[in-house]
């Protein structure tokens, strides 16, 4: 039996301080969301999606951002991003010092009316600046494709849907472009056919995967990515999360599950398990709880039995 070739080093976005904790009802110290950069940064992390510049009012766990951002020790080599919906957004990153922005836009309609209250194409439009600003700026711009796999409120999204957003991400001067399912509901064959009309525009390297993990699908998703060679991924630190404009969808595929799979596969990623491990109980136990990790909550278990 024939093997895929896989890639030898793979990059990890840990999103879980925005993407995961973003969907928190109840509130976090900003002392905690800051520990948790720093151990991600101190397990090997070198991408971490930090907070969003939204409306607080609409997502009030991020209004904290400012705050965050000045209050985190900058590690060369570590690149700090933060999500922006509009110029106003912009200017807080802008603000923040954020290496990157980054930008989403919904294959879907519904959700793109539900989660920013605009249409895709008006979507598009109010990203075309933020896009341009960042590049300005020396700014790096990460597109995501929400609901590439499907959305909570139409169903099924074509692949022509997602090739479109894509291009028309690409067209703003997106320089990444993240293919996300949203609510966690792709399998793996349908995963190759999504990535493969994205692989069409976008070189391999500056393409990923943000999988959310609803349906227990996103290890094979990533797995069939890998397949095709691509090598950055979205992961969420303990699978802390879910979309508040996604009921019932789980957060990220936990950080701690996919560097397992990965290093089980021979991969390079450059994250130290057991000091990730340790950050993931970290904010679990601020937030009151066990991990959202087979992986940590085996080796948390292994450790308590040594
Ligand atoms: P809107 O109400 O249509 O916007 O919201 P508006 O321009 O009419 O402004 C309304 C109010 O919001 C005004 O304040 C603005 O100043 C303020 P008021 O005059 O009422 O006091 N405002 C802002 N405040 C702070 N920062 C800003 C900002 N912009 C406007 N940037 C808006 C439009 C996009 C702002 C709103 O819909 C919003 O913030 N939505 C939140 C979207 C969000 O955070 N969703 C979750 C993240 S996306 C995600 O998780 C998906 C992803 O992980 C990939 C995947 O899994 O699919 C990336
Ligand atoms: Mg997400």
């Amino acid at each position: 039996m024939s093997h895929p070739t896989f890639p030898s080093h793979v990059t990890l976005v840990d999103v879980g301080p925005r993407d995961g904790l973003q969907n928190e009802a109840q509130p976090v110290e900003a002392a905690d969301k800051i520990e948790l950069v720093h151990r991600l940064q101190a397990a090997g992390l070198r991408e971490i999606e930090v907070t969003s510049y939204v409306s607080p009012k609409w997502v009030p766990q991020m209004a904290d951002n400012a705050q965050i951002m000045a209050g985190i020790q900058r590690q060369p080599g570590v690149r700090y991003s933060v999500l922006t919906p509009n110029m106003k957004g912009f200017e807080g990153a802008l603000a923040s010092r954020a290496d990157e922005v980054v930008i989403f836009a919904a294959a879907s309609e519904a959700f793109s009316q539900r989660n920013i209250n605009c249409s895709i194409a008006e979507s598009i439009e109010r990203f075309r600046p933020v896009a341009e600003a960042a590049k300005a700026h020396g700014m790096k711009v990460r597109a995501a494709v929400s609901c590439a796999l499907g959305c909570p409120y139409q169903g099924e999204v074509s692949l022509d849907a997602v090739e479109d957003v894509v291009q028309r991400l690409l067209d703003i001067g997106s320089d990444h472009i993240g293919i996300a399912d949203t609510i966690g509901v792709g399998t793996a064959g349908r995963v190759t056919a999504v990535m493969e009309r994205a692989l069409k525009h976008v070189p391999l390297a500056e393409l990923s995967g943000h999988f959310h993990d609803t349906y227990g699908q996103a290890l094979t998703n990533i797995y069939s990515s890998l397949a095709l060679g691509i090598h950055t991924f979205d992961t969420s630190i303990a699978g802390l999360g879910g979309c508040p404009y996604a009921k019932g969808a789980t957060g990220n595929v936990a950080t701690e599950d996919v560097v397992y799979l990965l290093h089980g596969l021979g991969i390079n990623t450059g994250i130290d398990l057991d000091a990730l491990v340790d950050a993931g109980a970290f904010v679990s136990s601020v937030l009151g709880r066990k991990p959202v990790s087979r992986v940590s909550n085996a080796l948390l278990a292994k450790r308590t039995q040594a």
